[in-house]
């Protein structure tokens, strides 16, 4: 793993964007409307690429509208690239740049990666909502980030 770096995405950056997120799932990129989604994000200056080095190795989709916490909507490491302990310190990242004390995030029951590199980067689990996908239940997870950052 190189050095790990945030950096707002802009415009230019939507193309590489979309093409990580379609690449690793198709279906849901489009069921989803992931291209509206992640250009909307950039606009609002909600988006961050990920920086290992100099190489864009993934994003992230940050905003306040979880209850007006800190709410990673979504993250997304380009598939040549996971595993190497990118998206844990990218989560942990996002953490320092968030404004308020707490910070959620959710994901499905089936994703145990996202799990794992979320308690990597001190989350814990704070709670589990049937009905959204049938059959994988989401599963909220929380941090505390009065320690990390003392204001
Ligand atoms: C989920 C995701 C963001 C995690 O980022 P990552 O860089 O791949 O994860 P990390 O390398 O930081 O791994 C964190 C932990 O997960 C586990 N892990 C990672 N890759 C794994 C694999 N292929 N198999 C099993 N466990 C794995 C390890 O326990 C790891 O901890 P370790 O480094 O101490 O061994 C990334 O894999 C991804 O973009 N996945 C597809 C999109 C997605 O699911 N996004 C989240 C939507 S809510």
């Amino acid at each position: 793993m190189g050095n790990i770096k945030l950096k707002a995405a802009t415009i230019k950056d939507k193309p590489l964007l979309v093409h990580m997120d379609y690449s690793l799932n198709k279906i849901e990129h489009i069921a989803l409307k992931r291209e509206e989604k992640i250009t909307k994000s950039i606009l609002n200056n909600e988006c961050f690429i990920i920086l290992s080095d100099t190489s864009k190795v993934g994003f992230i989709l940050f905003d306040y509208r979880f209850f007006d916490n800190g709410w990673i909507e979504l993250i997304i490491i380009d598939e040549k690239h996971q595993g190497h302990g990118i998206g844990s310190a990218a989560i942990k990242m996002i953490g320092r740049l968030c404004k308020t004390t707490k910070i959620f995030t959710s994901t499905n029951q089936s994703n145990e990666i996202m799990q794992k590199a979320l308690n990597k980067a001190g989350f814990t689990f704070a709670g589990k909502i049937h009905g959204l996908d049938e059959g994988d239940p989401e599963l909220f997870y929380f941090k505390n980030l009065s320690e990390q950052n003392p204001s």
